[in-house]
């Protein structure tokens, strides 16, 4: 028997005003897209925003429905859209704001396990880390050099 341990590097930035320029601009392009989230059953919403190696930013927000594992996660409308219109470009980072209409959210909320896997999908494919920047609604924004940080053991086309 042998032990491993797997470790994570991740960096923290007290404010959004932290960020070097182009991620605090992404960041609030994030902000922006949550205001248009589509969250009547939760009343939490989630903004995505994603920078492309061709300049273009994407986004997208969570997509709620009356028959709930219909909804989608603002991650995956953004990364699917992106695939689907960019099906070349690669994802150089990808900025995350997420809370409750109710109050506001200091904890920095990381993409679930289902969003980890599809963003995996890109990552793996283009063969070049994807930057993760997630905050709450305000406060705290976390790093992730790239998604493969977030996502120990993953399951990938290698395996197939
Ligand atoms: N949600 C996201 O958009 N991204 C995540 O990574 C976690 C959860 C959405 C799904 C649902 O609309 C709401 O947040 C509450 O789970």
């Amino acid at each position: 028997m042998k032990e491993i341990t797997i470790e994570t590097k991740l960096k923290v930035f007290d404010t959004i005003e932290d960020l070097p320029n182009a991620v605090s601009d992404l960041m609030k392009t994030a902000v922006d897209a949550r205001k248009r989230a589509y969250a009547p059953y939760s009343q939490f919403l989630v903004g995505a925003a994603l920078l492309l190696d061709n300049g273009e930013i994407i986004t997208g927000n969570n997509q709620e429905n009356a028959s709930y594992p219909s909804g989608l996660c603002a991650e995956r409308t953004a990364i699917f859209y992106a695939g689907s219109k960019y099906p070349d470009a690669k994802i150089k980072m990808m900025a995350l704001t997420a809370g409750s209409v109710h109050q506001e959210t200091l904890t920095p909320i990381p993409p679930c396990g289902a969003c980890r896997q599809s963003i995996s999908e890109y990552e793996v494919k283009q063969k070049v880390p994807i930057e993760i920047y997630f905050m709450g609604t305000s406060g705290k924004v976390v790093q992730s050099a790239s998604l493969a940080n977030l996502l120990p053991l993953g399951f990938d086309r290698s395996f197939l």
